[in-house]
């Protein structure tokens, strides 16, 4: 059984629509304050619909665009991950594991957990988890998988779980996706325990230049005819590589995170910035 559904109000309209600390850790310097402003054309762009389904959310990311968004590509969803990340996703799924930690009997808290592929690792390790989503659609996809797992449904901005309850909580590619960051970050900082971590794996900026290059202007230019052949909602995949490019590079989320009250922040690169885990302590 799903729990708690909390629907954006115009969730319906929409319907129709018109191991933590290693060696390459790094801080945020203190001296940069201002993430990168988000891609302005492409924020205006407005949602792609197609028979009454919402298929592209736009980048102002209005909450009923992205969870339609996601009700329609859940079916094929960790499918298409796999393909589109080159097999990337499962490494960089590994290393989050061992960033989170997790030990049995700590309660753990996976946002955004869509179809709860990034909350077995914890399962597994015997922790107690929770996978929040607010699409539906990834929740029953991810019920009828792992029918034993506590799905929860519930926004990002606006939790439904009480202060201090869990020992770590973590974000896996969901967080680019939330409108208001910051208000999703303090709500994680809310229902975590003091003493407690938050691990956040997303989408980042490749640090060595030539690299940065050719993946912003070729490989992620690639992403849509790529998606095209292998998944049921390509225009989703045209929102991803918007989302991306878009997006705080790892200073940028960093100085989020500390604004949001997280202390002891630092993040890591994977696969040469393409991804960031990056992580915080609740003092
Ligand atoms: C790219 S998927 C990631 C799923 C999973 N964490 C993984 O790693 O495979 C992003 C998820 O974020 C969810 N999401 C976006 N905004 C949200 C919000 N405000 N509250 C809760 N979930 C949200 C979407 O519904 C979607 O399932």
């Amino acid at each position: 059984m799903i729990k708690a559904v909390l629907f954006p109000k115009s969730r319906t309209t929409v319907r129709r629509c018109a191991r933590g600390a290693g060696p390459a850790l790094r801080r945020p310097p203190s001296a940069r304050k201002t993430p990168k402003p988000f891609h302005a054309a492409a924020r205006h762009r407005g949602p792609g619909c197609l028979n009454g389904r919402v298929t592209r959310a736009s980048l102002d990311k209005q909450p009923h665009e992205v969870a339609s968004m996601f009700d329609d590509v859940a079916a094929n969803y960790d499918l298409t991950n796999d393909v589109l990340s080159l097999g990337q996703a499962r490494l960089w799924r590994k290393e989050v594991a061992r960033a989170v930690d997790a030990r049995p009997a700590q309660k753990i808290l996976d946002l955004a957990a869509g179809t709860a592929t990034s909350s077995q690792p914890f399962a597994r390790a015997g922790a107690y988890v929770v996978p929040c989503d607010f699409s539906i659609g990834m929740l029953r996809v991810g019920k009828e998988r792992h029918p034993w797992m506590p799905f929860t449904a519930g926004d990002g901005t606006k939790l439904p779980f009480k202060d201090e309850t869990f020992d770590t909580v973590t974000i896996s590619f969901g967080l680019r996706n939330i409108q208001d960051t910051g208000a999703a970050l303090s709500e994680l900082y809310r229902v975590t325990r003091r003493g407690g971590r938050v691990v956040i794996c997303e989408f980042s900026q490749p640090t060595w230049a030539p690299f940065r290059t050719v993946y912003t202007e070729y490989l992620m230019r690639a992403l849509p005819p790529v998606a095209r052949a292998v998944s049921s909602n390509p225009d989703a995949y045209v929102y991803l590589a918007e989302s991306i490019r878009a997006w705080p590079d790892q200073a940028g989320l960093a100085t989020l995170l500390q604004k949001a009250g997280w202390s002891d922040v630092a993040w890591r690169d994977l696969t040469g910035g393409v991804v960031a885990l990056h992580r915080g302590v609740r003092a």
